[in-house]
């Protein structure tokens, strides 16, 4: 998988993509990242990237040209160096995207080549969404002061779902929101530490059991900490069952007349 970063802070992607899991599937070449500072791009001497609003207003708005010849030049040396015959989707990040979360993880990590446009100060173009961008993605409900942290945390949580690039692959299966649940508890050596104790299943070295009591964690790490996440997720009668024992009610199945 290919993604381009448009950023006018090229130097804040440097420790988080040499460092880790990501540093090692880029180095591994399971991801190929490119960062592209589109200051390159500003068309007059002055470098210029911003300018105040039409119809006035506190502070600077993203000037289109640069970012449109960015992201043309991209598509430019795709194209003739055909690696790729799928033309990149190009996406936005600001705070108003549709919300970052593990599903849309998942979606873009299935792609080949991702163009993240990264701004700063206080916002874009409007031509910019209208006809440049495929889609636009907030991480979360709070502003920041540019897009650079957010395309870091998408590029995360992507890379760590490409194939190959956890070690061990289960564990990608296993984690929290990947079956819409949250991650049953961990434990490590010693089994007993200044008295507390790892539970006794765990050292049983019973697999279903260990497997019964850990979909059991679960639930209920997810029924006590994230409740709304339970209504998307597939219960069987047993889970149904363990749940009822702290208080969840199956709303289903509740007599209807
Ligand atoms: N840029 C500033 N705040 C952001 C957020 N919450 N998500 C994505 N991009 C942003």
């Amino acid at each position: 998988m290919r993604i381009d970063v448009l950023t006018l802070f090229p130097e804040m992607f440097e420790a988080p993509l040499k460092s880790s899991i990501v540093g090692r599937a880029i180095k591994q070449g399971y991801l190929d990242v490119g960062i592209v500072n589109y200051r390159d791009f500003a068309m007059n001497r002055h470098k210029t990237v911003d300018d105040t609003p039409f119809g006035g207003g506190a502070g600077m708005v993203l000037k289109p040209e640069p970012i449109f010849l960015a992201v043309e030049s991209l598509r430019a040396k795709m194209t003739s160096s055909l690696t790729s015959t799928v033309s990149p989707k190009v996406i936005l990040l600001s705070p108003q995207g549709r919300v970052f979360s593990q599903r849309v993880a998942e979606e873009l990590a299935s792609m080949d080549h991702i163009i993240f446009i990264s701004g700063h100060y206080e916002g874009f173009d409007e031509r910019i969404r209208e006809h440049l961008v495929d889609d636009e993605l907030s991480i979360g409900d709070y502003v920041l002061t540019g897009g650079e942290l957010p395309a870091l945390v998408v590029i995360d949580a992507v890379a760590r779902l490409l194939p190959g690039v956890l070690g061990n692959e289960q564990s990608a299966v296993d984690d929290s929101f990947s079956q819409g649940l949250l991650e049953f508890p961990q434990y490590t050596k010693p089994s007993e530490f200044r008295g507390f104790k790892v539970p006794d299943v765990l050292l049983s070295g019973h697999h279903a059991n260990i497997a019964t009591w850990r979909r059991q964690q679960s639930l209920l790490v997810t029924w006590r900490k994230r409740p709304e996440l339970l209504q998307f997720v597939p219960l069987d009668r047993q889970d149904k069952v363990f749940l009822e024992t702290f208080g969840w009610k199956d709303n289903d199945s509740e007599p209807t007349d």
